[in-house]
């Protein structure tokens, strides 16, 4: 099967390139999974259940989250209830939502999980290395094709999470830093890598928000709201072909679909994010 991974949804522009641009990529590329990172959809930060059910209509199967999981509250009621959203696996495990799904598109089953890293990022978590072993063990037995999204900053880190998944997982997609990288790899003959797909949202920007508020804040150490920036914007990910027999990746390419310059204002014409 044909698995697309894609990094951080951000903002309107993040669901306008998908509303705009899914359906048609999947169609040409012949995909049969969309697997999508929305921790930024809503206005920049987090995920409601509207936006949730937005991405899914827009063609994104399974989505995952990451350090701002619940910035939005109200999307506790989806991770209760839907199996097609994980929030990361090494949170407590009283945190909301599930720690690992195994759900099935068009008759092709496919279990998703995330993980958070630990170096240089705000929320204390559990050992990724240590859920991670936990998580593929309650992989059901019938499903091959496992896909990971390995939301971290640090690349060190990151490769190291994935030499320890290599092997067991079909896809380690890394998300979270907004900016892709160029190291897709196949690991051990089995686990489709890259340390980060970078962002799907506005590229003339800084990791999506507005250039002028960042730098003020940067050169003056004083608060200013990071808006989320409109110009430059792209769905970025990978695709990777995965043997549905063995869960084995067989290919791995990354991909970059730019929102057309002409397509009008930004938004996606399904209401207001509710704020940044
Ligand atoms: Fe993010
Ligand atoms: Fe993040």
């Amino acid at each position: 099967m044909r698995i697309l991974c894609i990094g951080d949804i951000v903002g309107k522009p993040g669901r306008r390139v998908l509303a705009d641009c899914l359906k048609g990529f999947t169609r040409e590329q012949s995909i049969d999974v969309v697997i999508a990172n929305a921790e930024n959809a809503a206005g920049g930060s987090g995920l409601t259940p509207q936006m949730f059910d937005k991405l899914r209509r827009y063609g994104v199967h399974g989505v995952t989250m990451g350090d701002h999981v619940y910035r939005r509250a109200e999307i506790c009621q989806t991770l209760a209830t839907s199996d097609r959203i994980v929030r990361p696996a090494n949170l407590p495990a009283e945190a909301a939502g599930r720690a690992l799904t195994a759900f099935e598109q068009d008759g092709r089953r496919v279990a998703m999980f995330s993980l958070l890293g630990r170096m240089f990022m705000k929320m204390p978590v559990d050992c990724p290395f240590h859920a991670a072993d936990a998580v593929l063990a309650q992989v059901p037995e019938d499903v091959k094709v496992v896909v990971c999204d390995l939301h971290a900053e640090a690349t060190g880190e990151k490769l190291a999470l994935a030499r320890h998944l290599a092997g067991r997982v079909s896809v380690v997609f890394g998300t979270h830093t907004h900016v892709p990288t160029a190291d897709e790899q196949i690991l051990a003959g089995h686990t489709a890598y890259i340390t980060d797909v970078g962002m799907t949202g506005p590229y003339d920007s800084i990791l999506g928000r507005q250039v002028k508020p960042v730098l003020a804040a940067s050169i003056t150490g004083m608060p200013h709201p990071f808006d989320v920036a409109d110009g430059d914007v792209r769905m970025c990910g990978i695709v990777a072909d995965v043997d549905d027999s063995t869960g084995a990746a067989t290919a791995v390419q990354r991909v970059r679909v730019d929102l057309p310059p002409d397509s009008g204002e930004i938004g996606d014409g399904e209401g207001d994010d509710g704020g940044a």
